[in-house]
């Protein structure tokens, strides 16, 4: 069934966990959406993760545009949310509204954005424009150098309190659900307590409403840092290496094509 804005909701009240996994391309998303995940999210990890960037701060806003479309052609009952990257949001609200936008002209239905209290303005304009958002504290990528690296956030009492705060001022600007990145498990916690939209936990612990995982990670395929929230449900790396090993051994030997390959 196609899951929508509102069913999130419904099912933080129905204690549902909600998942959630990136994707950024059309093969991947056809079998997610089958698989019956509730929300695909065209993450900014596709800089690292697809094109080698060092972090997400290269990505563009046609980059985003390109993946979501590409997923939107597969996914049938996902919800499909796209992250805005890094600039296409900060500099203007007239600029934000109008990036935003053309991602729900790909295809996406909800954005996500990176931040607090400082864009709770940006959250309300947006909403007022049909725009469905969904927040994103607690670690933020896109902020990798003012908070001095990857670091779990909200460890201070002081740091807890901005997150409360945050989160609560994300609620009341609109958005519909909010990621919790690399947040201490009671924090995680109390966040999922203290609202009513439905929080979505990356290294945040067991109690969030739901939990995002980056698809390369899950399945083996990405080699780069694997962070210690992570759980690899499949080795692909060895098997994909396994399988092209055996594809150049086939070919300089000529062992393929077999006659079965072969046009007469
Ligand atoms: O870009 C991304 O993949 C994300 C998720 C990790 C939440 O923002």
């Amino acid at each position: 069934m196609k899951v929508t804005v509102p069913d999130l909701i419904d099912k933080k009240k129905a204690k549902e966990k909600i998942t959630m996994l990136t994707a950024y391309d059309y093969s991947t998303a056809l079998i997610l959406d089958r698989c019956g995940v509730d929300i695909l999210l065209v993450g900014d990890s596709v800089g690292p993760i697809f094109s080698g960037y060092e972090n997400t701060l290269p990505v563009s806003t046609e980059e985003i545009l390109y993946h979501t479309k590409a997923v939107n052609r597969a996914r049938k009952n996902a919800l499909l949310v796209a992250d805005m990257p890094f600039l296409s949001y900060q500099v203007s609200f007239e600029e934000a509204v109008k990036n935003c936008g053309l991602m729900l002209k790909a295809g996406a239905e909800a954005v996500k954005l990176e931040g607090g209290q400082e864009i709770s303005d940006l959250v309300r304009r947006l909403t007022l424009s049909g725009i469905p958002v969904m927040g994103h504290i607690g670690l933020t990528p896109q902020s990798v150098h003012s908070m001095g690296g990857y670091k779990v956030q909200g460890k201070t009492e002081e740091s807890r309190k901005k997150l409360i705060t945050n989160a609560r001022s994300l609620e009341e600007a609109g958005v519909f659900s909010i990621v919790l990145e690399c947040v201490p498990e009671n924090v995680a916690k109390e966040i999922t307590e203290t609202v009513n939209v439905p929080t979505i936990g990356i290294g945040a612990g067991r109690y969030c409403d739901g939990q995002v995982l980056v698809i390369n990670d899950i399945l083996g395929l990405f080699e780069g840092f694997r962070p210690k929230f992570v759980k690899k449900y499949v080795d692909l790396a060895p098997l994909i290496e396994n399988a092209v090993k055996n594809f150049i051994d086939d070919v300089k030997t000529g062992r393929f094509p077999e006659e079965k390959h072969i046009f007469s």
